[in-house]
């Protein structure tokens, strides 16, 4: 593949990054949290000013990070003298004495392991005219950050990762699946994929083809996708990393629609997506009538820009602000949104197991707990627990209670149920919910509660059990309540 490095020589770059200690805490603390912090803003004053000393380590942020030359001595003392090997398969430009990077190779790690990602170079450092070719391989992204964090990180045996790219997501899945398949449209990027696997020593079944169709037969106990989502009309400007070439959110309904049938019994898919919402309509109806009849589906929308606004985004992601077209190519798009009656459009998860039926749809654009796989997984067992007079619930330890009023009144006015951890719901209640919540410490069973209530309250007991049997229920489905 012409400008990837073949397969073959990963493991001796990957000794030479081992020797140089080019890992995510070393360069962390070469950088600091001040460098790294203007990095993020894709500014690298701050970092070359603190990457001057000549260490291996340092000259590769300069060379792989920051995008700048460096002399063929310090490349090569940095890289065991594999400069010229590099420069050969298409990782380096080396020209008389200066190297600079063809391709972006940095470290990257999870809470246990600590990788490499080779892709294609971060466009537009220090706000330089950013050009993306139609082929271009995402590096790490807050996307793909995102799906990292909301994929389920229990063993499987089959992994799926849909539209590969550089195969980070593929990285976190040979952890815990037994084997991973990987598949993208794009042959570089399974070129890419292919290297990456051969640098972090990680076996990937790498296969050509779109959506659906490389496995057109298969179950996995896990398929994560972060698809080619942005919506936008059809141009001779597509870049596959973004554009699926498939009219409006199609490509994510496609995926969503035919996930249950590449999944085991159980198995659970996450995808990361946008979709676009129609006028007039709630954004969650089009949402639900993608979601397959026998999958459990937790949908959670984490944002919605409006048309305008997400038009810039994509725009100056590709580099168009302010060049040649820019505003022609501004105007095509909202009015082709107008055509299409989208007056927004959302960011968020699509997650599914097979083999239920709940579903919620949760507009939820407020901080939650990373990773959120853990509270996607408690969602589901939640929404299969039975609650009735018998059931010990417990309240889980980090909800706490706000209330809210007049400074001095005896009551509050109103009753908050916070979490803190998880999805970090908020939830009003009134003063039964609340007391309810308040007994629920895995002793008393509901209907003890229930019984305390009406004696301390004075109510009726058995209307009390029809308006609050539900309510336990709502907060056990919501996870602020546990069954012991
Ligand atoms: C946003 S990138 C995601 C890359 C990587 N998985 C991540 O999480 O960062 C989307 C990837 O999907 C690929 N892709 C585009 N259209 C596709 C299709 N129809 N079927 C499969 N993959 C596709 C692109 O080439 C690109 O690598």
């Amino acid at each position: 593949m012409n400008g990837v490095p073949r397969p073959e020589l990963a493991p001796r770059l990957r000794d030479a990054l081992l020797a140089a200690d080019y890992s995510v805490g070393v360069v962390d603390s070469l950088l600091g949290p001040t460098a790294r912090a203007a990095l993020q803003r894709s500014e690298t004053t701050a970092a070359l000013r603190r990457t001057t000393g000549g260490s291996p380590v340092a000259t590769l942020v300069r060379l792989f990070i920051l995008q700048t030359v460096v002399s063929r001595a310090d490349a090569d003392r940095a890289l065991a003298g594999l400069t010229v090997r590099l420069a050969e398969a298409g990782l380096l430009l080396a020209s008389g004495g200066e190297v600079r990077a063809a391709l972006d190779c940095r470290p990257y790690a999870d809470d246990a392991r600590d990788w490499w990602v080779v892709s294609d170079l971060t466009p537009g450092l220090d706000g330089q005219p950013i050009r993306v070719d139609a082929d271009h391989v995402l590096g790490l992204t807050p996307a793909s950050t995102s799906l990292t964090q909301l994929t389920t990180r229990r063993p499987v045996a089959r992994a799926l990762d849909l539209g590969t790219g550089c195969g980070v997501q593929s990285l976190h899945l040979s952890t815990h699946a037994e084997s991973v398949v990987a598949t993208d449209v794009n042959p570089r990027a399974l070129a890419v994929a292919a290297f990456n696997a051969a640098l972090n020593d990680v076996a990937l079944d790498l296969r050509a083809g779109s959506l659906w169709a490389p496995v057109a037969e298969e179950a996995f106990d896990l398929v994560v996708s972060n698809p080619p989502f942005v919506i936008s009309p059809a141009t001779d400007r597509r870049l596959v990393y973004r554009d699926s070439g498939l009219p409006g959110d199609r490509v994510v309904e496609e995926i969503v629609r035919g996930a249950s049938a590449h999944l085991a019994d159980g198995g659970w898919s996450h995808v990361v997506a946008n979709w676009a919402i129609h006028d007039g309509r709630p954004w969650d109806e089009r949402l639900e009538a993608w979601l397959p009849d026998d999958c459990d589906a937790l949908v959670v929308q984490r944002d919605v820009l409006d048309p305008p606004a997400y038009v810039e985004l994509w725009l100056k992601d590709a580099g168009r602000h302010g060049g040649p077209g820019y505003l022609e190519a501004y105007d095509a798009w909202l009015g082709w949104f107008g055509d299409q009656q989208i007056e927004g459009i959302g960011f968020g998860w699509v997650n599914l197991r097979k083999g239920g039926q709940e579903r919620e749809l949760l507009d939820h654009p407020y901080a939650v707990e990373q990773p959120a796989a853990p509270a996607v997984e408690a969602w589901a067992s939640a929404q299969h627990a039975a609650v009735d007079e018998g059931s010990r619930l417990e309240r889980r330890p980090d909800v706490v209670q706000e209330t809210h009023g007049e400074p001095g009144a005896e009551h509050p006015e109103t009753i908050v149920l916070r979490q803190r951890l998880g999805l970090c719901r908020a939830r009003q209640v009134d003063t039964v919910e609340a007391a309810l919540a308040g007994a629920s410490d895995g002793d008393l069973t509901v209907g003890q509660i229930l019984d305390a209530l009406a004696l301390l309250l004075d109510r009726d007991r058995a209307e009390l059990a029809t308006t609050y049997l539900p309510a336990a229920c709502e907060l056990v489905r919501a996870g602020f309540l546990t069954p012991v």
